[in-house]
């Protein structure tokens, strides 16, 4: 997080060391967050899609959740099959919450990529599965840094607590919160107070649709910071006052999803601290050599967050 507002910039002044430590490492902390893996080359959400955006420079892989109506976690990310999913129609179209994980199993989840970019298809996509979130956890351990959204919580029975379960059982809950390998994400605010009334430990990223202008930005800004450590704005009206005034409150800004490298010069331009691309590769020429990279720019990020609220005074 870079501090760019008049009002920190002079608290970091004051603040002498606590400043020049803060002011100095943090330019090059931008994270580049493969949306759905580098689902601009490669079927959305499968190991495909992940190993090629780790392959380009993500820093993070995304991962949208849905739960099988026998209570396993799965990445998708529509609620329903039917955009993305081929095989037996009562298998592989209609609410991802009514299918058990066997059927969501007989799902190909490459074949509408191929069809529907026929540049891009490769032979090696026809037949990928849906992912369950332990899957993911068991080919990654804790190698990558993961970026987790709550889909649907609201009628997901339980998604939290087996997210973080999950975490737990794979030894992410504490790398989440000293180093944030772990983001998790979500639009739906009683998801992520849900998770930070269970562990007030874990950065969460609370997602916007827009964000509003003043007075309600401030507003929405503070409300914001009582839970999460930043917020993932569409990328589209987003401002250098929106993105101060969530400085101002030490939360970081993640717009989604940008795919285009001019737009991705203006937001850093911006002093965003990380975007959602489907293109990482792009993101990764944007950024240039110097940029830290992996585990070392989640670490530098959660640590100038957390220096930024022991400077500004946050509880
Ligand atoms: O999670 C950031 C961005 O992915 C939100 O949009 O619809 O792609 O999940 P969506
Ligand atoms: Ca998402």
């Amino acid at each position: 997080m870079r501090p760019p507002t008049l009002s920190l910039a002079l608290g970091f002044a004051l603040a002498g060391l606590v400043g020049a430590a803060l002011t100095a490492p943090a330019e090059a902390a931008v994270v580049n967050i493969g949306h759905r893996g580098a689902s601009g080359y490669a079927p959305e959400h499968t190991f495909a899609s992940y190993d090629l955006a780790l392959e380009l420079g993500a820093d993070y892989i995304e991962q949208d959740l849905q739960l099988t109506s026998d209570g396993v976690l799965v990445v998708l990310h529509d609620t329903t099959l039917d955009r993305t999913a081929r095989g037996l129609p009562e298998n592989c179209t209609g609410a991802v919450s009514s299918k058990t994980l066997a059927q969501i199993k007989t799902c190909d989840v490459g074949t509408w990529f191929n069809e529907a970019n026929p540049t891009l298809a490769k032979p090696e996509y026809v037949g990928l599965q849906i992912p369950t979130l332990e899957e993911v956890f068991q080919r990654y351990r804790r190698r990558v840094n993961y970026y987790i959204e709550t889909k649907a919580p609201d009628t997901a029975d339980r998604m939290e607590e087996r997210l973080l379960d999950l975490m737990a059982r794979y030894r992410l809950r504490k790398p989440a919160a000293k180093r944030w390998k772990v983001l998790i994400q979500s639009f739906s605010a009683e998801s992520l107070q849900k998770i930070h009334g269970f562990d007030p430990s874990l950065p969460l990223i609370q997602l916007e649709l827009v964000l509003p202008g003043s007075p309600q930005l401030e507003t929405t800004l503070d409300g914001i910071a009582t839970y999460a450590v930043g917020v993932g704005p569409v990328y589209a009206g987003l401002t250098s006052a929106a993105v101060a005034a969530a400085h101002e409150r030490c939360l970081d800004v993640h717009p989604y999803t940008v795919n285009t490298t001019d737009l991705m010069e203006s937001l850093v331009d911006l002093g965003v601290d990380g975007m959602f691309t489907n293109v990482p590769d792009q993101l990764d020429v944007v950024l240039g050599d110097g940029a830290l990279r992996g585990a070392r720019v989640a670490r530098e990020a959660a640590r100038a967050h957390r220096l930024c609220v022991e400077s500004v005074g946050i509880p």
